[in-house]
């Protein structure tokens, strides 16, 4: 049985190097908060994509990271998180049971912590694999958020576009899921080629959630780049921490909210405050 920091460390690897590669970047991060005000998100207030959820995925791997989170994304000014455990077939066979399960642990030590006033829900962050595809086809239930609108959050290999990734989608929607292709600024493999990925938006219906800290650079700067153009076109639909570890909301307190695009991405119409 492989450990789960193997399997973190594994999985940074086939991501491409993912959050943990940006450990020089955050070490860059100055340790003064500067002239940020208090809960700076506030305005933003819900934050759907995240894995705080304890011990799932290669986010909190226990409760006490999991209530260190929640306290930093509360303090940015969040009263909402959906949050998002990985799913994904070869790593992390996450099931709607488990993930509630965990959830309702976080709600009860969250409420003990004083940390209640921030609402706890849950989702997920589907890798586009065979492993979807078969659950998808066996009409196995798929966590969503959003209600009735069936937001379906999904991510594929940020290195190589999916063969079936138009089709995966259109069966996504056929099943009644509205997908949401997390960090659509992320995935090299759309890098140079900025009109093949806004066509998934504008003709195939999928929305887009930008990662706040690529607004910092924090992936990269091309991640930046990217999602900088996004943002000048209107071209997203939703926002997220995408918070695995206390790095991130570092980056998130202290470069992400003093960005000249914050202000820009929070002043389009984004579905954030609707959830
Ligand atoms: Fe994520």
């Amino acid at each position: 049985m492989t450990s789960m920091a193997g399997m973190a460390g594994f999985w940074q690897k086939l991501m491409g190097g993912g959050a943990n590669s940006s450990d020089a970047t955050s070490r860059r991060v100055p340790n003064v908060a500067g002239a940020v005000p208090a809960a700076p998100l506030a305005g933003l207030g819900v934050d759907m994509h995240s894995h705080l959820l304890p011990g799932l995925d290669d986010g909190a791997a226990t409760l006490a990271h999991s209530l260190d989170l929640l306290r930093e994304l509360r303090a940015l000014g969040f009263h909402k998180l959906i949050m998002t455990p990985h799913v994904m077939g070869d790593f992390y066979k996450n099931t709607p049971e488990g993930i509630r399960a965990a959830l309702s642990e976080l709600r009860e030590a969250a409420a003990e912590a004083g940390l209640a006033d921030v609402a706890l829900d849950c989702a997920a962050e589907y890798y586009l694999d065979e492993w979807l595809g078969r659950k998808l086809a066996a009409g196995t239930e798929l966590l969503t958020f959003g209600g009735e609108r069936r937001y379906l959050l999904f991510e594929t290999s940020y290195l190589n576009e999916p063969f079936n990734l138009n089709t995966i989608i259109f069966e996504l929607q056929a099943a009644g899921y509205q997908p949401v292709l997390a960090h659509p600024e992320r995935y090299t493999y759309f890098y140079g080629r900025f009109d093949d990925l806004v066509r998934l938006r504008q003709q195939h219906g999928v929305l887009f959630q930008i990662n706040l800290n690529s607004l910092a650079g924090y992936y990269s700067p091309a991640a930046r780049h990217v999602a900088e153009k996004l943002i000048d076109a209107g071209y997203v639909d939703l926002v997220g921490t995408d918070a695995h570890h206390l790095r991130h909301t570092a980056a998130l307190a202290q470069q992400t909210v003093k960005t000249a695009y914050l202000r820009k991405l929070l002043a389009l119409p984004l579905l954030n405050a609707s959830l």
